[in-house]
């Protein structure tokens, strides 16, 4: 079992976390889950928490806004185009200004990689990467990993296939690292263009139905056009290769879950019969994504960290 006696005041990425507060996480949220969790934990007069989101989100803000809410804490939505940011105020600067609010930790979203890079070392207040560019989500990662333990508590040593748009994907950074951490293999499956050349320690490959054979966990992602310059469009293509539905998971001589980040692109990732099937776990991910944001709001505000707040120096 895990434990939670430190913890990073920045959560950047999944390599801030060791495999024991992995499982710290993992074991509080399933106390939380569970409801056997004594009593509020910050009481009446709980922390202002601030949500920093400059790309759109709808699962990621309401998970750790209702995570906020539960544990009696106060969610402060920044919002971008009303805030003093359009007038050319700075990440730095807005956390600056947070910090004398009395803002205790705030969680962000840019489109900018290595976002909290100036942060780790003395950040003005506790930071929660929920999602930078296309470097990595790792509160994903670890509801991810939860949701999985959830459906098979014995996933350590299995076969997990990632399919999709990997290159252009944050959320498969994270989920990488942290099945790679955990001890679950990885397979990345997609067409040419949507595959890194190489990746340590994970099999690669272009036949879906090979990968299948050898999979124990299934794991969609959606093309990120968001993030495409100029490569592939091919939604029809994709699906006919790549898009999952019913006739090729009843083929498979097992029952693989299906598990998606979301939002989905239904008829090109996925078919809507898989969506509304007891395959389909994107749901459970969402539901399981408060209780493991609550044990992560809870073990990082928890924390002894003397050099929050100690941030002094601007460049
Ligand atoms: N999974 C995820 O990050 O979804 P949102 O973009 O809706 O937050």
């Amino acid at each position: 079992m895990g434990k939670l006696t430190t913890f990073p005041s920045v959560l950047s990425s999944i390599d801030d976390l060791s495999l024991d507060q992995i499982e710290g996480l993992l074991s509080l949220a399933r106390k939380i889950k569970n409801k056997d969790y004594l009593g509020i934990p910050f009481g009446t007069t709980g922390p202002i928490i601030a949500t920093y989101f400059l790309e759109p989100s709808t699962r990621t803000m309401h998970s750790f806004s209702i995570a906020i809410h539960k544990l009696g804490g106060k969610h402060l939505r920044f919002e971008a185009n009303s805030s003093s940011l359009v007038k050319g105020e700075t990440f730095k600067e807005t956390l600056r200004t947070f910090a004398s609010q009395g803002v205790s930790l705030c969680i962000t979203r840019t489109s900018e990689n290595d976002f909290f890079e100036p942060y780790k070392d003395a950040p003005p207040i506790r930071l929660i990467n929920g999602g930078d560019g296309t470097c990595e989500h790792p509160t994903q990662a670890l509801l991810d990993l939860f949701t999985i333990l959830e459906y098979d508590k014995n996933a350590r040593g299995k076969t997990l296939t990632l399919v999709g748009d990997i290159t252009h994907s944050r959320v498969s950074n994270s989920l990488i690292k942290i099945l790679k951490k955990y001890g679950i293999k990885v397979i990345l499956c997609g067409p040419v263009e949507m595959l890194p050349k190489e990746a340590e320690g994970v099999d690669l490959t272009q036949d879906l139905d090979t990968a299948l054979d050898k999979t124990d966990f299934l794991y969609l992602l959606r093309i990120q056009k968001e993030r495409h310059a100029n490569t592939v469009d091919g939604a029809i293509d994709f699906h006919t290769l790549y898009g999952i539905n019913l006739p090729r998971l009843s083929r498979l001589n097992k029952k693989i879950p299906v598990f998606h980040p979301g939002p989905v692109n239904i008829g090109v990732e996925l078919t809507h019969e898989v969506l509304d099937s007891d395959y389909y776990m994107g749901y459970k991910q969402v539901e399981n994504s408060i209780y493991m944001r609550m044990a992560l709001i809870k073990a990082m505000l928890k924390n002894k960290d003397t050099n929050v707040g100690t941030f002094k120096s601007f460049s």
